[in-house]
């Protein structure tokens, strides 16, 4: 069963009176073929989505099924081998890549599988560079970069380099960086694989925080079960589909 057709809990609540929910992101018959190496490796077939504002859905699926590729495609990071990638209603496919990347900058956070950190730069000075990117002047980049790195808890190695942090702390200032622009949608490869428990919590929580504060979608590529039923909608990557796998409708105070 493909996602097609599924529509996410805040479309099935739409009455005339009612404001169509927004579309964030959506994937039409996205295929993706690998052509490098001895064989031809079709990674994603046929496969469709939607994510509407606010959302917030876990993608799980076996080592290699494909969630990488996939996450990559929707950042805009890869090209599909057919299908289109729409997010905030552009067509990723009609943009040169100067306007990807500006589509990227204003819409989408991302944290990698493996954090992409700039080894050069301090933990602070990664996690201003997409505002300073984005046209902020320092004074005010280093103000919002030094903020959230406190609501990571590592407000005491700002001036560290990533060679100088720990594995779970390289992630969490990849985290940071990823949620400094307030973007409207994040996508993260496993944010949490290499934390611990309370610290894998703590992050949950801020990304829980965003969704409400400012209608951030997430989908986030995870192996922690507890983690994935507590979103909106776990997804199954498998022979190159998404699978639903469970729909939970908000409850009150959650909304
Ligand atoms: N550049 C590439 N060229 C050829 N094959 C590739 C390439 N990148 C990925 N693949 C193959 O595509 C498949 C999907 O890879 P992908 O990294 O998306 O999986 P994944 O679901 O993220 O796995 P994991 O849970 O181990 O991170 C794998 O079989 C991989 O070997
Ligand atoms: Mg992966």
């Amino acid at each position: 069963m493909s996602d097609s057709h599924l529509s996410s809990p805040t479309a099935q609540i739409v009455s005339p009176f009612m404001q169509e929910p927004e579309l964030m992101l959506e994937c039409i018959d996205l295929n993706k073929v690998y052509s490098e190496g001895p064989a031809e490796v079709q990674v994603l077939k046929d496969l469709n989505l939607r994510v509407y504002a606010g959302e917030r859905i876990a993608i799980v699926g076996a080592s290699g099924s494909g969630k990488t590729t996939l996450l990559n495609l929707l950042g805009g990071l890869d090209l599909p081998t057919s299908g289109d990638v729409m997010i905030a209603g552009m067509n990723l496919a009609n943009l040169n890549e100067a306007q990807r990347g500006q589509m990227r900058n204003r819409n989408l956070g991302f944290v990698y599988q493996f954090h992409h950190l700039l080894g050069e730069f301090t933990a602070l000075e990664n996690v201003c560079m997409p505002l300073l990117i984005a046209g902020m002047d320092i004074a005010m980049s280093t103000k919002k970069g030094a903020a959230m790195l406190e609501r990571v808890s590592l407000g005491h190695r700002m001036q560290h380099k990533p060679s100088e942090l720990s594995g779970g702390e390289r992630q969490r200032v990849a985290i940071a960086r990823a949620l400094v622009t307030e973007p409207r949608c994040v996508l993260l490869d496993e944010p949490t694989g290499n934390l611990d428990r309370q610290t894998a919590k703590d992050i949950h929580q801020l990304m829980k925080e965003l969704n409400t504060q400012f209608a951030t979608s997430f989908i986030v590529v995870t192996h922690d079960e507890e983690f994935a039923r507590s979103l909106d909608r776990v997804l199954q990557l498998r022979n190159g589909q998404l699978e639903a796998l469970s729909t939970k409708d908000k409850s009150p105070d959650e909304q």
